[in-house]
């Protein structure tokens, strides 16, 4: 095991991300259904919890697992999809959920090939954002944490592949 600081504890997420899905659940009640798109792996934690709280109308789920060529800590722009949707999200409301947005590049890519897929509408919800390693403007409509330029893990973000078991944020102290 590495040393691993705590950054954000699991009640603060569990709290925040009940106020995330009360404010979807808000937002969205006008509508027929929410679909939920989940980014492989890092998101599923997040979707996972965030579906819990939206308790007003039907959810329905999908899952896409994208790659980004680069190394582990940063994002080349050209991304790949390893794993596509299993349905067509043609006419639905859609929520793109994501552990993480850094550079932007992995969601400024995926939320344009999504849109050509006619939607009625799609919107981002991420868990974390650094904002201060952005560079690709992408409109996020709901985020859990804004956090500092980092690395962080647990709560389904990875260390090469470990620890994204962990139920809170951390980062590894070297
Ligand atoms: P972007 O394309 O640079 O926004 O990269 C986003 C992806 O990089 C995320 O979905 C994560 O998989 C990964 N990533 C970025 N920052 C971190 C981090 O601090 N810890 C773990 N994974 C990260
Ligand atoms: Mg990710």
């Amino acid at each position: 095991m590495h040393k691993i600081e705590t950054l954000i504890s699991a009640e603060k997420l569990n709290e925040r991300i009940e106020e995330l899905g009360k404010q979807i659940s808000e937002e969205y009640s006008d509508k027929k259904e929410v679909h939920l798109i989940c980014v492989l792996k890092g998101g599923v934690m997040f979707m996972v919890d965030l579906s819990k709280k939206i308790t007003n109308i039907p959810v329905s789920m999908d899952f896409m697992a994208v790659s980004s060529y680069g190394n582990e800590s940063s994002s080349s722009g050209v991304v790949k999809i390893i794993k596509d949707l299993d349905e067509s999200i043609e006419g639905k409301d859609v929520i793109i959920v994501e552990d993480i947005i850094d550079s932007g590049r992995t969601l400024n890519y995926l939320i344009n090939i999504l849109k050509d897929r006619n939607p009625n509408s799609i919107k981002i919800c991420t868990l974390l954002d650094k904002p201060d390693r952005r560079v690709i403007d992408v409109q996020v409509d709901y985020t859990g944490f804004v956090i500092p330029d980092e690395f962080v893990l647990g709560y389904g973000l990875d260390y090469m592949q470990k620890y994204r078991n962990l139920p809170y944020i951390g980062v590894m102290k070297v």
